[in-house]
C-alpha cells in the first residue's frame, strides 16, 4: 500500500478502504506521510466526500492514534461539545449546572482557533485557574466534587490535532466528512459513554445552512450509533454571538453573572435548556426534554449552579474572590461606546464579522502559538429584532490599542434599518 495511490483513489470519487484510511491516519501520525500528500488528500476528500462507512473508519482510525481515556471508574459521563461559534461561553454556564444535578462533568475543552473563541482561554481569565492538569488528578476532581474542567492535556486523537491544524491553513475546515470525524474521534478518545452536540449554524458556525447542519448532525448521530456511543446533536443558531459579551473575561464574567441570577439572555436560556435536557434525560436524570428543561432552569435560578461553579474554580487552584467579584478582573485600556447612527431595527450583528473583529483586537489567535489579550473584545447592548433610536449607545468595544478600537468602530458592525 502507498499514499500516491490512496491520494488517486479519492482523486478520482472511489472509495477508500478501512486499511487505506487506517494506513493514512498512522502514516500521518508517525510523520512518515508528509504534510503535502495529507494535503493532497485532504482536499480530495474535501472536494469528493466520504461515505458513512468510511467517515466511521477515519474517526475510529483517529480516536485510536493516541491515548483512549477510561472514565469508567467515574460512571456514565455525559459529555458537550460544541461545534464553534462567537461568544459561545455555554459551557461555563451549563456543566457547573449539570453537576449540580448529579452526573459527572469530565470535561475536556480546546482553545480558540481562527474567528471561534474556545473554553480554555475563557478559563485561564480567572488568575490561578488551572487547565492543565494530569489524567489522575483530573479523575479524583470530578470524584470529588463532580465536575472539572481542563485543556486537552493527554496525547488524545493526535491525529485529529494534526489534520485540524492542516485543514485550517489549507481551507478544508467547512468539511462534513471531516468535521464529523475531528469531533467523534476526540469525543471517542476522551471516554465519554454518552454525548451531545451543540451544531451551531449560522454565519459565525462551519455549517453556514440548516441543510448542512442537519446532515453534519445526522452523520455524528449516526457514528456515535457504530461506536456505541449513544448521541444527540441540537441544531443551534449562530447568526449572531451567543448572549451579549464576546472576548475571554467579557465572556467569562457574563457567564459568571447569569449564574449569580442577574440576567439570562433568550438566546442562552435557549440554547442550555435544549442541551442540558437532551443530557439529563441521556443520563436518565430526566423523563423527558420538558421535565429535563424544568430542572436545569431550577438549579440555575436556586444557585446551585453558581455554587458548583465557585466550587470547580477553587478546586481547580483558581482565586475566587474574583468569581464573587467581577469588579477585580482587568479592563481593557480603551472602553468605546458604539453608537446608533439613526433609528431604526437591528437587523444584523454579524457572528462571522464580530469573531473576525475579536481577533483583529487581540480576542483570538490566527495560529496556535499566538498569544490572547484576556480582556479584550465587545460588550453589547442591543441585538437583532431591537428597536433604536439614532444616537444610542449600542455597545462597547473593549481594546487595548486606540486605532485599533477606531478601526473597529469604522467598520459596520451593526446593521439597522
Ligand atoms: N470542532 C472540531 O473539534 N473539529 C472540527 O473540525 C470543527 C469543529
Amino acid at each position: 500500500m502507498n499514499i500516491l495511490d490512496i491520494i488517486a483513489k479519492k482523486r478520482d470519487k472511489k472509495e477508500l478502504t478501512k486499511e487505506e484510511i487506517e494506513f493514512f491516519v498512522k502514516g500521518y501520525t508517525d510523520g512518515s506521510i508528509t504534510d503535502y500528500q495529507a494535503s493532497a488528500l485532504v482536499m480530495a476528500i474535501y472536494i469528493n466526500g466520504m461515505n458513512e462507512r468510511e467517515i466511521t473508519d477515519l474517526t475510529l482510525s483517529m480516536a485510536y492514534s493516541g491515548d483512549v481515556l477510561d472514565l469508567s471508574s467515574i460512571g456514565e459521563v455525559v459529555d458537550k461539545h460544541s461545534t464553534g461559534g462567537v461568544g459561545d461561553k455555554i459551557t461555563l454556564i451549563l456543566m457547573p449546572i449539570v453537576a449540580s444535578l448529579g452526573i459527572p462533568v469530565a470535561k475536556m475543552s480546546g482553545r480558540g482557533l481562527g474567528f471561534t473563541g474556545g473554553t480554555v482561554d475563557k478559563l485561564e481569565s480567572i488568575p490561578g485557574y488551572n487547565t492543565n492538569v494530569p489524567v489522575d488528578e483530573f479523575i479524583q476532581n470530578v470524584k470529588k466534587i463532580g465536575i472539572s474542567l481542563i485543556g486537552q492535556t493527554l496525547n488524545l486523537a493526535p491525529a485529529d490535532k494534526k489534520l485540524y491544524a492542516l485543514r485550517d491553513t489549507i481551507s478544508c475546515t467547512e468539511s462534513i466528512p471531516l468535521i464529523a470525524s475531528s469531533i467523534m474521534s476526540k469525543k471517542i478518545a476522551s471516554g465519554a459513554n454518552k454525548i451531545v452536540i451543540d451544531v451551531t449554524c449560522g454565519s459565525g458556525a462551519f455549517m453556514k445552512d440548516v441543510e448542512s447542519a442537519k446532515e453534519l448532525a445526522r452523520v455524528m448521530t449516526k457514528i456515535g450509533e457504530l461506536a456505541h456511543k449513544e448521541t444527540k446533536c441540537v441544531i443551534t443558531d449562530m447568526n449572531e454571538p451567543v448572549g451579549y459579551a464576546v472576548g475571554n473575561t467579557l465572556e467569562v464574567i457574563e457567564a459568571i453573572d447569569i449564574l449569580k441570577g442577574k440576567y439570562l439572555p433568550k438566546d442562552i436560556k435557549h440554547i442550555i435548556t435544549e442541551l442540558g435536557a437532551n443530557m439529563l434525560v441521556l443520563a436518565n436524570k430526566a423523563g423527558n426534554l420538558e421535565e429535563g428543561k424544568a430542572k436545569i432552569l431550577e438549579n440555575l435560578q436556586n444557585g446551585k449552579g453558581y455554587e458548583k461553579f465557585v466550587e470547580l474554580v477553587q478546586n481547580q487552584g483558581g482565586d475566587i474572590s474574583f468569581i464573587e467579584n467581577t469588579d477585580k478582573f482587568a479592563k481593557a485600556k480603551y472602553i468605546i461606546p458604539i453608537i446608533a447612527e439613526k433609528s431604526g431595527n437591528i437587523v444584523k450583528l454579524d457572528a462571522l464579522n464580530v469573531g473576525k473583529l475579536s481577533v483583529y483586537l487581540g480576542a483570538g489567535r490566527m495560529k496556535k502559538e499566538d498569544d490572547i489579550q484576556k480582556e479584550v473584545g465587545f460588550i453589547f447592548h442591543k441585538k437583532v429584532g431591537d428597536k433604536v433610536e439614532k444616537g444610542d449607545v449600542l455597545g462597547y468595544i473593549h481594546s487595548n490599542d486606540e486605532e485599533k478600537a477606531k478601526q473597529v468602530l469604522k467598520s459596520q458592525i451593526y446593521e439597522i434599518m
